[in-house]
C-alpha cells in the first residue's frame, strides 16, 4: 500500500486535458462464440454482462494503441510533438522487445521516451501512477498514458471459462501538469494459481523438462470474482474516506469491466446507484488494462464530465493487484 499524497493536493501531478479510444470493426456476438464453444448467449448474459465484443482480425495491439492516442491528441488539441513521455500499459503486445510502448511510438512519429507498464487489468491505473511520478520530479510537461489489449491472441479459445469474457481495444489520454491526480491505492499479493498468462519456457539446452506451461490465460473464476468485488469495495472506501469526502461527492465511478456482476455486487455493499457507474461491458467485453481509459473516453465523448467532477477508477485483476485513483476532472 502506498502512502496518501499531501493533504492540500499542492504537489504537482497531471490533469487529463483529453482521451481517445479505438476498438477494431470486427463484432463478435455471443451467438458467434457458441458455434464453436459449449456456450450461449443467454448465460454469457445473465453471468456476465457481455452481449459482443470487438476483436482484432489482422491489427496489432501498438496499431490499436496508436489509433487511441491520435484520437486522445486531437481530442485535447495537443500536437505529437509537445509529446514528452509515453506510458503504455498492455499485456499482450506482438513482441517483448521492442516494446510495445516503442513499436506505438514509432507508428506515432514521435520521439519522446517511452515506457511498458505491465499489471494486467489494473496496469492503466499503474500507468497513472507512475506518469505522476515524471510530473512530481518536473521531468515532463504532457504525456500520453495508454492501455492496449489485442486479448485474442493470448486466450485459450478451447476454454468457455475465459474465451466468452474478454475483447480487443485500445484507450488514451492525454495529461498535461497539474494538482487533479488526488490520491491512489495500489494492493498487490503475488498469485501464480489463481489468474495468469505465462510466456513460453524457451529452449536451452540446459533446462531440465516439464518446466513448460500453456502460454495462454488462465483464470479461476470464482476466486478472482470475490476478489474483485472486495478490492473494488475496500479501495474506493479507502479514497473515498481519506480524502474527506462521501459518495455524494463522486460524478462517476469508472470501475475495470470485467463482469456486470461484480460491478452490480460492489455497487450495492457500497451503496452507490448503478447510474454513477460507467458500464460498457455489455459492448466490449473484458479488454484488461484498455478498460477503464475506453470508459473515460465514452463518458468525456457524451459530454457528461465537467470541470472540477471527483472520479474514481477501481481496477483488479492478475498479480494479484488491486488499485483505484481518485481524479479531479
Ligand atoms: O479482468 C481480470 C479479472 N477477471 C475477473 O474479474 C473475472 C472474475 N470471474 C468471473 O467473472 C466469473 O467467475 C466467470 C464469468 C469467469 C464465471 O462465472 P461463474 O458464475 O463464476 O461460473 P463458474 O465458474 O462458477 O461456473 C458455473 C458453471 C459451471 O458448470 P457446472 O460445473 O456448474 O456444471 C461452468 O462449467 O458454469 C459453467 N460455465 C459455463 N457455461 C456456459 C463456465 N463458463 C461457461 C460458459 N458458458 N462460457
Amino acid at each position: 500500500m502506498l502512502f496518501p499524497r499531501k493533504k492540500g493536493g499542492t504537489e504537482m501531478s497531471f490533469r487529463v486535458l483529453g482521451t481517445g479510444s479505438y476498438v477494431p470493426p470486427k463484432v463478435v456476438t455471443n451467438d458467434d462464440l457458441s458455434q464453436f464453444l459449449d456456450t450461449s448467449d443467454a448465460w454469457i448474459t445473465q453471468r456476465v454482462g457481455v452481449k459482443e465484443r470487438r476483436f482484432s482480425v489482422n491489427e496489432t495491439a501498438a496499431e490499436m494503441a496508436a489509433k487511441a492516442a491520435k484520437a486522445a491528441l486531437e481530442n485535447s488539441s495537443v500536437a505529437p510533438e509537445e509529446i514528452d513521455l509515453i506510458l503504455l500499459a498492455t499485456i499482450s503486445g506482438e513482441s517483448q522487445v521492442p516494446s510495445t510502448a516503442c513499436v506505438t511510438q514509432k507508428l506515432l512519429g514521435m520521439s519522446c521516451m517511452a515506457l511498458e507498464v505491465s499489471a494486467a487489468c489494473s496496469a492503466f491505473d499503474f500507468a497513472l501512477e507512475t506518469a505522476a511520478g515524471y510530473f512530481a520530479r518536473g521531468k515532463v510537461k504532457k504525456a500520453l498514458v495508454i492501455g492496449t489489449e489485442r486479448m485474442s491472441r493470448i486466450l485459450d479459445w478451447t476454454d468457455r471459462g475465459t474465451a466468452v469474457i474478454f475483447g480487443d481495444g485500445a484507450g488514451a489520454v492525454v495529461l498535461e501538469a497539474g494538482e487533479n491526480y488526488i490520491d491512489s491505492v495500489f494492493h498487490v499479493e503475488g498469485n501464480e494459481e489463481i489468474l495468469g498468462f505465462a510466456l513460453p519456457v524457451g529452449n536451452s539446452p540446459y533446462y531440465e523438462r516439464g518446466q513448460e506451461r500453456k502460454p495462454l490465460v488462465y483464470m479461476d473464476g470464482q476466486a478472482t470474482f470475490k476478489f474483485a468485488v472486495n478490492a473494488i469495495v475496500k479501495d474506493c472506501d479507502a479514497l473515498v474516506q481519506r480524502n474527506g469526502l462521501t459518495y455524494a461527492d463522486i460524478a462517476y465511478i469508472v470501475p475495470h469491466q470485467a463482469n456486470m456482476r461484480i460491478i452490480d455486487f460492489a455497487g450495492r455493499k457500497l451503496k452507490v446507484p448503478m447510474e454513477k457507474f460507467c458500464v460498457n461491458i455489455d459492448k466490449y467485453g473484458n479488454t484488461s488494462s484498455a478498460s477503464i481509459p475506453i470508459a473515460l473516453d465514452e463518458l468525456n465523448r457524451a459530454g457528461k464530465l465537467k470541470r472540477g467532477d471527483y472520479l474514481l477508477l477501481p481496477a483488479f485483476g492478475g498479480g494479484l493487484a488491486s488499485t483505484c485513483c481518485l481524479l479531479k476532472w
